[in-house]
């Protein structure tokens, strides 16, 4: 497997990407200064096979490994299953040495990893993403965190794992539209920081939607690798740089909470709002159209929506979208700022853009 190192000083861990081999997941808890005292396997139910196969290659005593599976989908990321998790750590008897491995998507990720968080004042975990999404992006840089049934995400803590184990085999079963839904995120690293894997992406996209294993690892190791960049720079999210990760989400959050995240996937709520905020920034001249239509290109050859389909427009005129959008917690002072790009590979927060534009913009991507 390949190994990046996300550098956090105390907090620092490794990802490890590519087709595990045997022996190999025991071998890089093994060396975990001090041993953990028990394993708390918290799952995506979903995903019992690949929790199942986790658990064994953990290198643990059978009895020191505890299973937990949590109900699919975004409602787990709750109180409610919080409690459980907490619940069960109080009955497994896990102490301050215990480590929890969160197995699943960015829900299990969030969901487990704040339950680490919060136990005792805070035990390791180890993320074992099984989505795309969760591998080039949830996985990586600590946001732990539940909804509230009003709000999502807004009760959490930076927590970092001690270890994400990014094994691809655990991608042979995730449905297509997830698969595409995790390339919102990876074409997203291309436009914000690095116009050489855009180039990649481009030349390499049939390779990637048939999930080669090189194609495939070569995605996630280079969208970990300016994840754990930006991470490293910024990681409690205090000096705007980590906001960049934030490209074409304040529309496509707008976009989920306005359809009740029922409608669309989170990538393919982002590939819209990418759009969005990509077209806005050619409104101002700060890229040509020319990048616009590429970086549309491209979500398009991966299958992503760059409008809003017919059956959503009711949900989402632009007043709506732009009184959600207000919600944004990049807003400072009652302004809009926008991550919008200057070329293929550089963004910057924008706070210059009229609301005008902004309903132009929406208006624009309702219209076809
Ligand atoms: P998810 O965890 O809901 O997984 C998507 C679906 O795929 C679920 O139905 C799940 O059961 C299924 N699944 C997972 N792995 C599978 C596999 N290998 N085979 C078959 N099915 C599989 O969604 P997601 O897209 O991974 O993550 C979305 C969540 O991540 C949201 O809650 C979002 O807020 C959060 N998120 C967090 C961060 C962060 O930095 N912490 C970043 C982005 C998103
Ligand atoms: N997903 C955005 C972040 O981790 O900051």
């Amino acid at each position: 497997m390949q190994s990046i190192d996300v550098p956090l000083g105390p907090r620092s861990y490794v990802i490890h990407i590519g087709n595990a081999a045997p022996g190999q997941l025991g071998l890089a808890i093994g060396s975990f200064s001090p041993p953990p005292s028990k394993a708390i396997v918290i799952y995506d139910a979903e995903v019992k096979l690949i929790a199942e196969k986790t658990a064994k290659e953990l290198g643990f005593e059978p009895a020191k490994v505890c299973m937990i599976d949590v109900p699919s989908g975004e409602e787990s990321k709750s109180i409610r299953y919080l409690e459980y998790l907490w619940k069960n750590l109080l009955q497994f008897g896990v102490d301050r040495k215990g480590i929890i491995v969160a197995v699943g998507g960015g829900v299990i990720g969030d969901l487990a990893g704040f339950a680490a968080a919060t136990w005792n004042r805070g035990i390791r975990f180890i993320q074992v993403p099984t989505t795309l999404l969760a591998m080039v992006d949830s996985s990586v840089g600590g946001k732990t965190g539940i909804n509230l049934p009003e709000a999502k995400n807004v009760i959490g803590s930076f927590w970092q794992p001690s270890l994400v184990w990014a094994d691809i085999a655990n991608l042979a079963t995730l449905p297509t539209r997830e698969f595409r839904s995790g390339l919102a995120e990876v074409v997203k690293y291309g436009i914000i920081l690095d116009a050489d894997f855009f180039e990649y992406l481009e030349n390499h996209a049939d390779a990637i939607l048939a999930r080669d294993t090189s194609a495939l690892t070569e995605v996630i190791r280079r969208s970990c690798l300016l994840k754990a960049r930006v991470v490293a720079e910024d990681e409690w999210e205090t000096t705007g740089r980590r906001a960049i990760l934030n490209y074409g989400h304040t529309f496509g959050h707008a976009i989920e909470s306005l359809t009740e995240y029922g409608t669309l996937l989170h990538g393919e709520a982002v590939s819209i709002g990418m759009s969005m905020a990509g077209h806005l920034a050619a409104s101002l001249q700060r890229w040509p159209d020319h990048s616009l239509d590429q970086q549309n290109q491209l979500l398009e050859r991966f299958g992503l929506p760059t409008r809003i389909m017919a059956g959503i427009q009711k949900h989402l005129t632009a007043d709506r979208m732009i009184q959600a959008m207000m919600h944004d917690k990049k807003n400072t002072y009652g302004k809009l700022n926008l991550i919008l790009p200057n070329r293929i590979g550089e963004v910057q927060t924008v706070s210059d853009a009229t609301i005008d534009l902004v309903r132009k913009t929406i208006s624009h991507h309702l219209a076809l």
